[in-house]
Order: structure tokens, then sequence, then C-alpha cells
């Protein structure tokens, strides 16, 4: 028998029970055994629940019960979800994650802590939720030098851009409506700003370069200053925005991370992605490019890969093939990218921005694509012509 804790009954905790419990021939199949949750922690109890009996308040329950050997942290947070994680990989239990946040801060300490105690910290779900990413590009994409991942990584985002266009609705409607439905979180920040993309991105560049990228140094712009006017400027001239999670490795391994609202031409496959869900393009220098598109979200999808994670450990343990990264931060070229921008202008401006940039061309009365630039030298260019720019938004190619 393989027994299982779960660390916190929410969405994605909840999610793994139902996952392990209706799929549990398959899922014990693959594992070699009988596979079954024996706890589920949580501060809260829950009467009428099926798994009542299950849920325990005492963590140490957990770590002194030698039949567990696999923990799933799907807490959140990075405090107590931290000192549970690692003390259960002490106690040599394989811990598996939902957790990003805990994933992108302290991952590399977390998975030398479990290959120091025999078995395995892995974290599928926390990059694209189902999607199966990470076990791809480090399994089928070994062979490659990654040079760039790029991707469509908050469902909440997505949503509400893939909204504003198609319904013509502005941004606050759109957060308003995307709360309605349950896809934005009722303290929507993390998604809109951008920051829950930057610890994504952060996590798949931390595999990319084998060094630690750390998410609060990624520059993240998010939504909220994306208008109907933009989305509809853009579209005229051919182009979807998308709020990307973008990483950059160069020839001599420094490594560019960002976060920001992207003009991606219509026909490209990101720009196809649509709704809650998520896409990942990942550019290899042998293999060129794939994308990898499915559910970033929600409570099965999620649930789904943590349990492959938890077959994965029961079966192989600590020769899980993830090697990981190390806690040596990665030679940054941050502000070294540079990209075209759709500059809106304001009524009367366009030709005196043009003037002032040597590349731009005209494509209406108000908008302007500039040639390359890097993030300073647009930030010159609104310093000096301010409010006459409504907005500048990159252009993805
Ligand atoms: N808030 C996240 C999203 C959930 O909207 O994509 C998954 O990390």
């Amino acid at each position: 028998m393989i027994y299982v804790a779960v660390l916190g009954y929410g969405t994605v905790g909840s999610g793994v029970v139902e996952v392990i419990d209706r799929n549990n021939s398959i899922v014990s199949a693959n594992s070699g055994d009988e596979m079954q949750v024996k706890y589920i922690l949580d501060l809260r109890d829950f009467p009428g629940d099926p798994n009542e009996s299950k849920v325990i308040h005492d963590v140490d329950v957990i770590l002194n019960d030698p039949d567990v050997s696999i923990v799933c942290e799907t807490m959140g947070g990075v405090g107590a979800a931290y000192k549970f994680t690692k003390a259960a990989l002490e106690k040599g239990k394989s811990v598996v994650t939902s957790n990003k946040e805990l994933v992108a801060k302290h991952g590399a300490e977390l998975m030398k802590v479990a290959r120091d105690n025999g078995c395995a910290y892995l974290f599928e779900a926390s990059v694209g939720g189902g999607i199966p990413v990470i076990r791809t590009i480090i399994t089928a994409l070994t062979a490659e030098r990654i040079t760039q991942i790029a991707g469509i990584l908050n469902g909440t985002t997505n949503f509400i851009l893939t909204r504003m266009e198609e319904d013509g609705a502005d941004f606050a409607d759109t957060l308003k409506k995307a709360q309605e439905l349950g896809y934005a979180e009722a303290d929507p920040t993390a998604d809109i700003e951008g920051h829950d993309t930057a610890r994504k991105i952060s996590i798949l560049a931390d595999i990319m370069s084998g060094h630690f990228v750390d998410s609060d140094n990624i520059s993240a712009e998010g939504i909220t200053h994306i208008s109907g006017d933009d989305i509809a400027e853009a579209s005229k001239a051919g182009y979807r925005i998308r709020l990307l999670g973008i990483a950059n490795r160069y020839d001599d391994d420094s490594v560019s991370a960002m976060v920001a609202p992207f003009l991606v031409k219509k026909g490209h496959p990101l720009a196809g992605v649509c709704d809650v869900f998520n896409a990942i393009f990942v550019t290899g220098n042998m293999l060129d490019e794939t994308m990898y598109y499915g559910k970033g979200a929600g409570k099965l999808a999620t649930a789904s890969a943590v349990v492959a994670d938890v077959i994965d450990a029961a079966v192989k343990g600590t020769s899980c093939k993830y090697t990981g990264w190390d806690e040596t931060p990665v030679s940054s070229a941050a502000g070294c990218d540079s990209y075209r921008y759709m500059v809106r202008c304001s009524a009367g401006s366009t030709d005196e921005i043009k003037a002032s940039l040597s590349g731009a061309e005209a494509v209406s009365d108000t908008v302007l694509f500039t040639g390359k630039m890097t993030d300073s030298q647009y930030a010159d260019l609104k310093n000096r012509f301010g409010e006459k720019i409504a907005n500048g938004i990159r252009i993805y190619e």
C-alpha cells in the first residue's frame, strides 16, 4: 500500500483526493501498488465531507507516520508550506506540489534537501496547471539547448484579454465578470499585475538555465493599463494582446526574464490561445519551436498533474529525473532584450513622435510601430513625450 498525505484541502488539495479516488485503478496500477490518501491536513473541519475522518490538524501526525511515503503540499504560500515541506523531506518523504511561489523561492534548496534524504521534490503542477511542460522540458527536450521560453501562463488575465477583445468590454467590467465566474480571485492583484506569471516564468527560466532566477527581480508589467483602444488598434493592425512571460538564454549563458503584455500576430499559435487556457512556446537550438497547450488552472486539471508526480515519486523516488537548478543566481541579461513597440499617440502627436525615431512606421493616424528598442530606450521616449504617448506595448515576433 502507498499512503499519501495531502496538506491543504482547498481547490487543488480536494482535487488531488478526488483524482486518487476516482482514477484509483489507473493510479494504483501505474504506481505498482494500491494508493490511498491517509491524512488530509487543514486548519478547518469538513463536517459531512466523505473524507471527514481523514482530516487532521497536526502535521506531526503525518511527519511521524512511517506509513506515509508521499506528501502533497497544496497549501500555497511560503510560510507553513516551506516548513512542512522541508520537515517531510528531511524525514525521507517525497513531496509534490502545485505551489509556484514556494518552488520559485526555495525550489533549489528543497530539491537539495530531497536528494540528501533519498526522496524527491516534484512540482509539475506549479507551472501551467495540468499542462505537462516541466516534465517535457526535462525529459523529452533533454538534448536541446533551450534559447527561449514564452508562455501565456495565467488563465485569469488571458480570460480578461480575450473577453475585452471579443466583447468590446473594458478592463474593470471584464475583471468583475471573471470574478463572478470564479476565474479571478477576490483579490486579483497577483494575476493582473503579472506576479503570478513572474513566478511561473522564473521556474521555467531556472530549469532552462540550471541556475536560480529570482522572481522578485523579474520586471513584471500586468494588464491593468491595457485599454479597449489598445486592443482595438492592435486588432486592426492584425495582432492580439496577450500577457507573456518570456525568458531568453544568450550564448554567454546569461538569462533575461520578464512579464508584459505583448502584441502577438494573429496566426501565431500563442495568439490563438483564448480564455482561461495557457500555452508555453519553447524554442530549442536543434528542435526549433514546440508548443504545449491546455488548462493552466482549475481543480482537476491541476490535481491531475499533482497526482502524476505522486505516481512518479512512488515509482522512481529519488531517481526522478528532476535534476533542477542550483542556488547560484543566474548571470542576468535583464534589460538587454529589444522589441518593436506599438505606440498609440494622442491626436496630432504622431508625426512629431515618428520624426524622433528612426525606423518607425505609422499604421494609422494615431498609431506607430517603432523599430526595436530596449526597455530603457522606450522609457526615454515616454519621458520625452509624456502624455502625448497614450500607451506603448511591445510586439512579440
Ligand atoms: N490564478 C492562476 C491563473 C491560477 O489564473 O492562472 C493558476 O496558477
